[in-house]
């Protein structure tokens, strides 16, 4: 029994906190499958888990000059409060970054965040008001459709297509265009998918943006990670387009739990004012993480030789990839051309789903993907999520194991 405390209030109320409305709105697939694979690692099967895309947890670890660019700093005393832009030498490497990109930005239009997602939920909270829309792709990264969530706004779907690389189907993005539309999310190179766009589409993309007057938000978080190079900038095609480019130091430069990103609010003056609602959130969230913001300034002036052998490791593993599946029968997968994803898919026996392959298959083998409708496209798709950081070895183990199972869920 607990004694009272003279003086306490009495907390014996029967109702409980209601959580809010906008919560129900919000799924993050990549991480609520993870509850799922706890139950299953507690009956005492081990769970490989090919859902996030850290590329630390498969042993790239994160170059040591940025690691003591971190430790210095945090030696240095630099462990208080910075401007909420981000301290000026990270901001002017951003610039300076970007403009070797062919993207001309002042450090004034940078700001540097906790990570690409903060600068996205800044530019989508500053930009886009309850009810308006914003287009998203299909599949998307689940981060916007979390974030429009959030903010009462409505992600509308714009199918990319696997008959054609997972391109943006234009058509379909005219189509699903309303009065209330006033951003476009385009994510190159892509997760989930891993299409990286050519420069054709990439103009038509563009010329759709400025004919509707729609801020593009450029997500380049994978631009380095193309297999064969880093990936040109979106915004180096129309540098006076209202395009907001986004990286961080999450996955090319291998250091996730950091969460380091920068942005670049485009140089047009039609984007004054959004640069200024997001100057002004980002003052009330005060600033990202200090030290780590030294480590942008080493990644952005210093060594980045590990992208290379990076790419090169990602590109043998989705090769790997791409072959398993496409020889497995009631399976095929569109060969990604950067990341570390792909998006394979399965036929479905009648009324079955992504989501009970996905299960089955944690159940079974104790391999962890994600289904595709988390990413938003339809759930008797077929479609799954594959990260595939793990080494050849173990990759080669694990798709013995989903060709095992999908052999049985097939003549289910
Ligand atoms: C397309 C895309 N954008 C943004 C992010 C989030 O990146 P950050 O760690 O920089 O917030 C991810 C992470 O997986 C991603 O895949």
């Amino acid at each position: 029994m607990r004694a009272k405390i003279a003086g306490a209030m009495s907390t014996q109320v029967s109702t409980s906190i209601h959580a809010a409305q906008r919560v129900s709105r919000f799924t993050y697939a990549i991480r609520q499958v993870v509850a799922e694979a706890k139950k299953v690692e507690a009956t005492g099967r081990t769970v490989r888990y090919l859902n996030i895309g850290d590329p630390n947890a498969f042993g790239f670890l994160t170059p040591p000059h940025l690691v003591e660019a971190v430790a210095k700093a945090m030696r240095d005393g630099h462990n208080g409060y910075t401007a909420s832009v981000g301290i000026a030498p990270a901001r002017e490497a951003a610039a300076a970054d970007f403009t070797a990109r062919g993207v001309p930005v002042s450090a004034d239009r940078v700001l540097i965040t906790s990570g690409t997602s903060e600068g996205i939920e800044l530019a989508l909270t500053a930009i886009v008001d309850e009810g308006e829309d914003v287009l998203v792709p299909s599949p998307t990264y689940p981060l916007y459709t979390a974030v429009l969530a959030k903010i009462g706004a409505n992600p509308v779907y714009y199918r990319t297509d696997p008959g054609h690389g997972w391109l943006p189907d234009l058509e379909h993005m005219k189509a699903a265009l309303t009065a209330k539309t006033r951003a476009l999310v385009l994510i190159d190179p892509n997760n989930p998918t891993g299409a990286i766009y050519p420069e054709a589409v990439r103009k038509q993309l563009i010329a759709f943006a400025l004919e509707h007057n729609l801020v593009v938000l450029a997500d380049e978080v994978y631009g380095d990670l193309g297999f064969t190079g880093a990936v040109p900038a979106l915004a180096a095609l129309a540098p006076d387009a209202p395009i907001i480019s986004y990286s961080s130091l999450s996955k090319a430069y291998l250091a996730p739990g950091w969460r380091a990103g920068w942005m670049a609010v485009g140089a047009t003056p039609r984007l004054d004012q959004a640069l200024a609602a997001i100057k002004k959130l980002a003052d009330g969230r005060l600033c990202s993480p200090g030290p780590m913001q030294y480590a942008v300034t080493a990644a952005l002036t210093g060594d980045r030789s590990h992208q290379v052998t990076f790419r090169r490791e990602l590109n043998l593993r989705s090769d790997l990839t791409a072959a398993r599946f496409n020889a497995m029968p009631g399976m095929n997968v569109v060969a990604p051309q950067a990341a570390f994803y792909a998006m394979p898919q399965v036929t479905l026996p009648p009324g079955k789903t992504d989501e009970d392959f996905v299960r089955g298959l944690l159940h079974a083998k104790g391999v962890l993907v994600v289904h595709g409708s988390g990413f938003g496209l339809p759930p008797e798709g077929g479609y799954f999520r594959v990260v595939f950081l793990a080494s050849p070895a173990e990759l080669e183990a694990i798709y013995d194991d989903v060709a095992d199972f999908a052999r049985d869920f097939a003549g289910a």
